[in-house]
């Protein structure tokens, strides 16, 4: 495997080598040959997902996800990462950081604590933070954001349009939005997900 490392966009998490041996499927030696097979993966498992009657703000359901969006193609689908990124929390607190997150979020849907699209924005950010996968993280938490927006009676997020294939501009609107949200500063990213 020679591809992955060097076009990685900005805010991507580079994958480690420990990471890269769990590709699947064989004879894969672009990154776009890559992209082709993680999309097929993604599209079956957001049909799987999105529409769901259960409640997403889960921590099963959080692994499960991102298994279901990666397991024809990367062996460590739905596990979580075991080293530290430079996004993220320290790796022995994912499991329990997770929860925090899950607990925090029921909570603002019991009390009505936000509206509802800023519950999920506020889902996706947390989940994003934490980091817990080794890759595929960014899709996966927005995934999460969209299922639950759904289970609160909205529509999917729009996530800036473009953002998945790769317009520079509209990825840096994203990671800006995303830095100010680290300051506990949502507008911009509730702005950026309905755009
Ligand atoms: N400062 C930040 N604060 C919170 N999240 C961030 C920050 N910078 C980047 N991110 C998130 O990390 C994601 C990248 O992580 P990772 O590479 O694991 O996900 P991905 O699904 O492969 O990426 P992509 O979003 O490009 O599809 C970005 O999409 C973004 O959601
Ligand atoms: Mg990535």
């Amino acid at each position: 495997m020679t591809v992955l490392a060097d076009d990685e966009p900005e805010g991507a998490t580079p994958l480690t080598p420990e990471a890269r041996e769990g590709l699947i499927p064989a004879g894969v030696t672009l990154r776009r040959e890559l992209n082709e097979y993680e999309q097929a993966n993604i599209t079956e498992a957001r049909l799987w997902a999105i529409d769901r009657k259960r409640n997403p703000v889960d921590v099963p359901f959080c692994k499960n996800l991102h298994k279901r969006m990666f397991d024809d193609v990367w062996r460590w689908a739905g596990a979580y990462r075991g080293y530290d990124t430079n996004i993220g929390c320290n790796h022995p607190q994912i499991e329990q950081q997770l929860y925090q997150i899950v607990g925090n979020t029921l909570w603002w849907i019991e009390h009505k604590t936000f509206q509802p699209d800023e519950i999920a924005v506020r889902y996706h950010h947390g989940l994003v933070l934490i980091h817990p996968f080794p890759n595929g993280n960014g899709r996966w938490s927005r995934l999460m954001g969209d299922v639950l927006a759904r289970y609160l009676d909205r529509p999917v997020f729009s996530w800036g349009g473009s953002l998945l294939v790769g317009d520079d501009e509209v990825r840096d609107a994203y990671l800006a939005a995303l830095k100010k949200a680290d300051g506990d500063d949502f507008p911009d990213l509730l702005a950026f997900a309905r755009s």
